[in-house]
């Protein structure tokens, strides 16, 4: 695991959103670099940047045409290499996001693999051989072109299904290639192709999209997993430093293939959304929440996982609701924050999330986003027009500002030593002055009982995190006893005649 791993807070920027130079009313790296200062005075280490590249937009760049280049409303390759170096000066890393899945049906791969003649890249997708076949288990794209054949789409209809070969190939269907065929074979070996260009322009490694989808009929998974440990040996040799993070949510098979990391997701086994997503969300003040489920999956999957790499807690992303759509007031937001930077593997932070952005109800679908645009607005900076996002009217915008009068920005936080904004600078400050708070350092809860609050853990045995976001005193009945109080949010524990109760809406880190 490269060595900054170690210490890491993750930034994730929807590059649409983030900041807008040229007036367009869609951000660019430009706008990015310009607010570089701003994300490293958070305390983040790296950033996570959502697809850049050239794509018809139909999934907000998951659709990618042209894997090479930049999206001109971006910037050029060269800016995004001028993003990588201004980063590395302020000591943050960049990650890119690769969509090895699938493709758009624009780019030049697909538009050949549509032809009824063979050529290099008939095989490049899933096709089957018959347009009245469709593959199983798969919605597909057919009668679209001379080819007969359906290919199979990973995502929404217009993503067709690179071709990586099948684990388990049915010999009655003779389109489903084997894993080592030729079709598959090139597949990846393009793929090493894409993620070399970029390395090598600079960038410091990727999160994979649906990372867990590329081996078709591969129930356990283990051709997936294979393909991503012959990637794992190829960055070894050629970017050892590359670091490596899958949208899969089931560590314990993206680690065994190579990955650094995965994320713990709001689909999938993990129980995420029982603490901030949910009817009765676990940090609310309501108290009805329950964290159990999600304890012993994560005990789960981190004893399966234990130091071959990190489990990654995202305060949210371009994907799901916005965290403060349930988790509402500023105190249940620190409490929240508490929890992700105290916690092991390297934390993610949604754009935003720091100053509790809202979910923006009511909107139109935005390039594909549907029910997630109202997670993607524009970053909201300060008081002047849209928000100081951009310069563009505002019928321009990507997607609408926030309309809320009382919207948070940053520059309404920046001064104020209580807002969400600061608590969150003071956290990340203390994770990385921290070493038991890092990400490799072992955690053990101690409240793992249906319903219990407050949440305890500790970590490295010698910090003890101590989290009650409800609206009522709760005991803390654990060993170990809370000794040295090293950081607290609201009002201090009191310890009476062998009970330490934990006030309200509160959270502290002691030694012990
Ligand atoms: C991932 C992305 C999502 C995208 C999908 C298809 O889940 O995070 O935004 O729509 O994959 O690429």
């Amino acid at each position: 695991m490269p060595e900054w791993l170690k210490n890491a807070v993750f930034y994730e920027i929807y590059p649409q959103s983030f900041q807008d130079s040229n007036a367009d009313g869609v951000g660019d790296f430009k706008g990015i670099i310009s607010r570089l200062d701003y994300i490293a005075s958070l305390g983040a280490t790296a950033i996570w940047l959502n697809p850049c590249f050239d794509s018809p937009f139909g999934d907000a760049g998951y659709d990618v045409s042209d894997y090479l280049k930049a999206a001109p409303r971006y910037g050029t390759n060269e800016d995004l290499k001028k993003l990588f170096d201004e980063a590395h000066s302020r000591g943050i890393r960049v990650l890119l996001d690769l969509v090895p899945g699938h493709t758009s049906v624009e780019h030049p791969w697909f538009k050949e693999s549509l032809k009824a003649e063979r050529n290099e890249f008939s095989d490049r997708y899933v096709w089957t051989d018959s347009v009245w076949k469709e593959p199983a288990g798969m919605a597909s794209l057919r009668g679209i072109s001379d080819r007969n054949g359906s290919c199979a789409v990973n995502f929404f209809s217009h993503q067709p299904a690179l071709n990586y070969g099948f684990y388990q190939p049915d010999p009655a269907e003779k389109w489903q290639q084997p894993t080592s065929a030729p079709g598959p074979r090139a597949t990846l070996e393009a793929m090493k192709d894409v993620m070399r260009f970029w390395l090598g322009l600079g960038a410091d490694g990727f999160r994979v999209d649906m990372a867990g989808s590329l081996v078709k009929n591969d129930p356990e998974s283990k051709g997936t997993i294979a393909l991503w440990q012959e990637v794992r040996e190829f960055l070894d040799k050629e970017f050892p430093e590359a670091a490596m993070v899958s949208e899969w949510g089931e560590p314990d098979k993206s680690l065994a293939g190579g990955f650094h990391m995965d994320f713990l997701l709001h689909f999938g086994p993990s129980h995420y959304n029982d603490l901030f997503r949910c009817e009765h969300p676990y940090f609310s003040p309501e108290g009805k929440g329950d964290a159990s489920g999600f304890i012993e999956k994560y005990r789960e999957n981190y004893l399966k996982t234990a130091k071959k790499g990190l489990i990654c807690i995202p305060s949210g992303n371009h994907d799901m609701d916005r965290l403060a759509r349930s988790v509402k007031d500023r105190d249940s937001l620190k409490l929240a924050f508490m929890f992700l930077l105290t916690m092991p593997g390297a934390p993610f932070i949604y754009y935003g999330d720091e100053i509790g952005m809202r979910y923006v109800e009511g909107l139109t679908s935005k390039e594909g986003g549907f029910e997630r645009t109202g997670s993607r607005s524009p970053m909201q900076w300060d008081k002047t027009p849209n928000a100081g996002f951009s310069a563009a009217a505002p019928g321009l915008l990507y997607v609408p500002i926030d309309p809320a009068d009382d919207r948070p920005t940053v520059a309404g936080q920046e001064g104020d030593p209580l807002s969400l904004l600061s608590e969150v600078r003071r956290l990340t400050a203390l994770r990385r002055s921290t070493p038991e708070l890092q990400s490799e350092a072992d955690v053990e809860f101690l409240s793992v009982a249906k319903g219990e609050y407050p949440l305890c853990y500790t970590r490295a045995g010698r910090l003890l995190v101590i989290i009650n976001p409800t609206a009522k005193p709760q005991e803390y009945t654990h060993t170990p006893i809370p000794w040295e109080e090293i950081y607290r949010l609201g009002e201090a524990i009191k310890t009476d005649g062998g009970r330490t109760t934990v006030p309200p809406m509160s959270g502290g880190v002691y030694r012990v």
